[in-house]
């Protein structure tokens, strides 16, 4: 009977306000996995840098920069991709509700910040995607990577995935100019404007290839070769090892 549901103070039954309570609750503990595992790769990232930085003076990252999708644009793409609103189904299928993006001096510091991350053992590479070496028709490029990090939550290790998009200064300068002269057009770019700035991403392509020439004539190595060592940490000899743990 309608009488012994008790209305809640905006009119709904009590209830429903529980439900809808239970659901935002359940939303945000789902949408904190996700900042838990951008941090955790975030914190891999900047250690690999640090580490690069603080052996070889040479620092693989520009700058490193992080977004967690917001709950309107994940329900608006669940729904664009015909997946159902659960947060099962969400978390199945909409795989850069957490992203980093990954900004490096050289394309090689690009391949060896991806090989180094994806090397770790707790880490699992769901997808790759190289526009570097195979940009998009309109020339944009970057590599794209959804990575599975484990997060150690008090109910136990759940594995959330984390977009992360790896790509030059110059292709970053290109991707988000492009994105702020065309949004505008929504994918209906006229003809002779696509041609151009498929041009533009062709020249900065050749400006990372410059300055990668440069790098190599005045250091006398290829940009991202460190000082030719990689892993930077030599495996400790057994005479060391053995010394260390004497006493
Ligand atoms: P989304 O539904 O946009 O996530 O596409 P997708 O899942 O097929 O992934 P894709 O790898 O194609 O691109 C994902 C992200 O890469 C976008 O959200 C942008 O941040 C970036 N991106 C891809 N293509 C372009 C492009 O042509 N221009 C710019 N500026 N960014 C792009
Ligand atoms: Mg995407």
């Amino acid at each position: 009977m309608a009488s012994e549901v008790s209305p809640s103070s905006n009119g709904l039954p009590a209830e429903i306000v529980d439900g809808m309570r239970m659901i935002r609750e359940d939303f945000t503990r789902f949408l904190l996995g996700y900042q838990f595992a951008m941090q955790e790769i975030t914190t891999k990232l900047e250690i690999l840098r640090d580490e690069f930085a603080e052996l070889h003076s040479d620092n693989p990252i520009e700058h490193i920069s992080t977004r967690l999708k917001s709950p309107e644009s994940i329900v608006a793409k669940a729904k664009r991709q015909d997946v159902g609103l659960t947060t099962a189904a969400i978390g199945e299928h909409v795989t850069d509700i957490a992203g980093i993006r990954v900004v490096c001096p050289f394309v090689a510091d690009v391949e060896r910040l991806v090989e180094a991350l994806t090397n770790q053992p707790d880490i699992t590479v769901r997808t790759l995607k190289d526009y570097i070496r195979n940009p998009k028709p309109n020339g944009y490029r970057s590599l794209h990577a959804i990575l599975e990090v484990p997060v150690y939550l008090s109910s136990g290790p759940v594995r959330v995935p984390v977009e992360v998009q790896f790509r030059t200064v110059a292709m970053d300068f290109w991707a988000s100019t492009e994105h702020k002269i065309f949004y505008k057009y929504e994918g209906d770019v006229p003809p002779d404007l696509r041609r151009r700035i498929t041009e533009a991403a062709a020249t900065a392509a050749q400006l990372d290839e410059e300055m990668a020439e440069l790098y190599r004539t005045v250091h006398g190595r290829p940009a991202g070769a460190a000082d030719g060592q990689y892993p930077v940490t030599p495996p400790i000899s057994d005479d060391v090892l053995r010394r260390l743990t004497e006493d």
